[in-house]
């Protein structure tokens, strides 16, 4: 079902040409995508910009087959057509949706496997801030790190989209959290989020920090997003039986480890990326978000953190907050 009738013909949506700096950043006319069977069409609200969309602009990340030239992994609006055979989703619903680009838009067609309902209480645009960092952290956290509530959790990056998330998701299940950031006031953040501890990790060593606040047990889950040396260094604050999971590698992927801590006690070293997975796979994880984490936040438990929004047409405006490192929490674009 569709209304196109009350759709324009085109578009602005945001490509890159050629790679680059923030001025790679253009904002052209395309036509408003049809959305394909299984697909709804959102009419954009707000979309999230991450940390991948700056290695995109900058060519330097591994685009996975299938993915649009328009930037962008995460948007709310409001459906405006469906393809053939949707169902749970109706014309003028709200939602926020996951996606494997193409955000950076005034509209963008999604799976509608992929959408979430805007939660109650929240806005459509701060809905825009949900889907990648929830998807990101209930995945490598809780299903393949397997935090558990009592265990201990070391998020590095805690006052990123993704740590914000981290703190408040792993302490209001239970965990006790302990987070890196990089100045005073960003540690400040992470401990008004929930986290017990927060180490500035330009003057304090994580690995010692890590070991006194757990009495010397060590973390059980450590979520990492920067890699190279971080690797060693987590395995050596890890608890007996401890996972270490990597979302990012950008200070190196290549790294010398003592696989002895591995091997002598239990841990587990893993990661994954979530931008390649099928579509099905991430209906289900979608599903399990709905489940588990939609509830926190519409009891006001979990929020959004949103450090700040541009118009979409000042874009790279957007991009150079980020790349800034000034931020707590999500850079969102407004339509
Ligand atoms: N694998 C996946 O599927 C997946 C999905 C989503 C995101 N990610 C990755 O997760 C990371 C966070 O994403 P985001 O969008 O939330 O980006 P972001 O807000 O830009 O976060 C980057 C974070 O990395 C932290 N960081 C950099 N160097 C550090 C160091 N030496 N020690 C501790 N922390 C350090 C920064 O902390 P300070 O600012 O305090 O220095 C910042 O909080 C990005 O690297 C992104 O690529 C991966």
């Amino acid at each position: 079902m569709t209304k196109d009738f009350e759709l324009p013909s085109s578009m602005r949506a945001v490509i890159v040409d050629p790679p680059g700096g923030p001025d790679a950043l253009q904002v052209v006319m395309r036509p408003v995508p049809k959305p394909a069977a299984g697909e709804v069409l959102i009419k954009v609200a707000s979309a999230g910009i991450n940390g991948a969309d700056l290695s995109q602009r900058e060519g330097k990340y591994n685009i996975p087959p299938g993915t649009p030239d328009i930037l962008g992994l995460e948007v709310a609006g409001e459906i405006v057509a469906l393809g053939d055979g949707v169902t749970g989703w109706n014309i003028g619903d709200p939602v926020c949706a996951l996606l494997i680009g193409g955000g950076y838009a005034d509209y963008c067609a999604a799976p509608a496997v992929q959408c979430l309902p805007v939660p109650k209480g929240l806005t459509i645009e701060q809905a825009g801030a949900l889907p990648e960092v929830a998807m990101t952290v209930w995945s490598n956290v809780f299903e393949i790190g397997g935090l558990k509530a009592g265990e201990r959790l070391l998020v590095h990056g805690g006052s990123s989209g993704i740590g914000t998330m981290a703190i408040q998701l792993a302490r209001h299940l239970g965990a006790r959290v302990i987070a890196t950031a990089g100045s005073a006031d960003k540690a400040k953040a992470c401990v008004a989020l929930g986290a017990e501890r927060a180490i500035n990790y330009k003057t304090e060593d994580f690995v010692e920090a890590a070991r006194q606040w757990s009495g010397g047990a060590g973390v059980d889950v450590i979520l990492d997003m920067v890699g190279g040396d971080y690797i060693q260094r987590g395995l050596e604050c890890l608890a007996p039986g401890g996972r270490l999971v990597m979302l990012a590698l950008k200070q190196g992927r290549k790294v010398e480890i003592d696989a002895g801590l591995i091997q002598g006690l239990n841990l587990s070293l893993t990661g994954s990326r979530l931008r390649p997975r099928p579509v099905a796979e991430k209906g289900r994880l979608v599903a399990a978000v709905r489940k588990a984490v939609w509830p926190l936040i519409e009891r006001g438990d979990v929020r959004p953190v949103i450090d700040s929004t541009f118009p979409l047409d000042q874009v790279a405006d957007g991009h150079r907050r980020m790349e800034s490192g000034a931020h707590i929490g999500k850079v969102l674009l407004i339509s």
